[in-house]
């Protein structure tokens, strides 16, 4: 269905408004056939957000919590990592529109052009299957996309948020990592269409800020995790969470010395949030994690514990360029936003391995 540069809007109530002609307010896709349905009404009040990569693990905690908050929010995704099931419980709310979209495709769509308030910039593949699998599109995503997002953003007056990552420290000299560090990362290596993908996202949104004195701002996030994440794409995390309820070994790369920091999602869209509505923030970057750090030896005992599970642990060689060491300083996110997580590792998990309990 999704065609060259042309935006499908895809629903899950199209069979329940079969005559609904309209589109979005001023939109006029190049085949009307593809735009199945809005939810978006002209009369919508609005603070309208766009959230790219919205039918992520994180982008889809983003859109629940806007949505709940009063907003109407677009979220635009290619489901390259995301899957349409994790809004799919959203699927009524009449303040939610869904586009098939690819950010490294021209946005010359209506939708976005028609009063777009904030966006939150998420689309990139995540995980190291993820970029992995789809590395040039990683690269393009946080190129090219960052790009035609950034443009976007600025055609319309809105606010930008750049999501970036903890991985543009790379393997980290200085620990922890506070935002005035400027990383240690290998620029040929097996996951530098993420990290320099990143770092490139990084330096395109502040050219913006300079040259154009552009409200965006950039968001390191470090190792999240919570309900929705994808088991199998190489994330501890779920990886552990999986294999514990399967009773399946849990594998650990490397010694298991290696250290981590893991922040609950519920935390962290509470942070970007926070980031995305402080004011005078342009051309701010800013740690957001939970800096209690733990090893993965440490990571696979709690799940077993709290999983519990029997399962066994197992070792395998640590893949090229992992970093040993990973915890963000966030004292400027204290002392700027006020925020700091606040959910406890073991009651994270216990809220994860409920939710893989009913939905694997
Ligand atoms: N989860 C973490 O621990 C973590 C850590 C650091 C940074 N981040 C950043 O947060 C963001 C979200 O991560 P996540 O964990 O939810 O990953 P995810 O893979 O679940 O979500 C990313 C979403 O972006 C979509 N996407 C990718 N390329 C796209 C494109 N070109 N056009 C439109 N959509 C596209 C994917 O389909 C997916 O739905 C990413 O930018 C990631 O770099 C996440």
């Amino acid at each position: 269905m999704f065609r060259g540069n042309q935006y499908q809007a895809i629903g899950y109530i199209v069979a329940k408004r079969p005559g609904y002609d309209s589109c979005l307010p001023g939109w006029a896709p190049v085949n009307p056939s593809i735009c199945e349905w809005s939810n978006l009404r002209e009369d919508d009040e609005i603070v309208r957000i766009l959230v790219a990569g919205g039918a992520g693990f994180i982008g889809s905690h983003l859109v629940e919590r806007l949505l709940g908050d009063g907003h109407s929010v677009v979220a635009v995704d290619n489901f390259v990592t995301g899957r349409r099931t994790n809004l799919s419980h959203l699927e009524e709310n009449t303040k939610l529109t869904l586009l098939d979209c690819d950010i490294a495709k021209p946005l010359d769509a209506q939708p976005f052009r028609e009063g777009i308030d904030q966006v939150f910039n998420l689309a990139s593949p995540a995980s190291p299957k993820g970029y992995r699998e789809h590395a040039i599109e990683t690269h393009l995503s946080n190129s090219v996309g960052v790009w035609h997002l950034l443009e976007l953003a600025r055609s319309c007056g809105a606010r930008f948020l750049q999501t970036s990552t903890s991985e543009v420290y790379g393997e980290p000299l200085v620990h922890p990592q506070p935002e005035s560090y400027w990383g240690n990362v290998n620029p040929i290596g097996p996951r530098s269409c993420y990290d320099e993908g990143k770092r490139f996202a990084e330096s395109l949104t502040m050219e913006f800020v300079r040259q154009y004195q552009f409200d965006a701002r950039i968001a390191r996030i470090f190792n999240t995790y919570g309900p929705r994440s994808k088991p199998g794409d190489g994330r501890v995390v779920p990886n552990f969470c999986v294999d514990a309820l399967h009773g399946q070994p849990l594998t650990i790369y490397g010694t298991g010395t290696q250290t981590r920091s893991f922040c609950y999602v519920a935390d962290l869209v509470s942070g970007l949030i926070a980031f995305m509505n402080a004011t005078s923030m342009a051309g701010e970057v800013m740690n957001l994690g939970n800096p209690a750090e733990i090893t993965i030896a440490q990571l696979a005992e709690i799940v077993r514990e709290v999983a519990g599970s029997k399962s066994q642990i197992t070792f395998m060689p640590l893949p090229e360029d992992d970093p040993t060491r990973r915890r963000p300083d966030i004292s400027k996110a204290d002392r700027l936003l006020g925020w700091q997580p606040t959910t406890e590792l073991r009651a994270g998990l216990e809220l994860t391995i409920d939710y893989f309990r009913r939905y694997l």
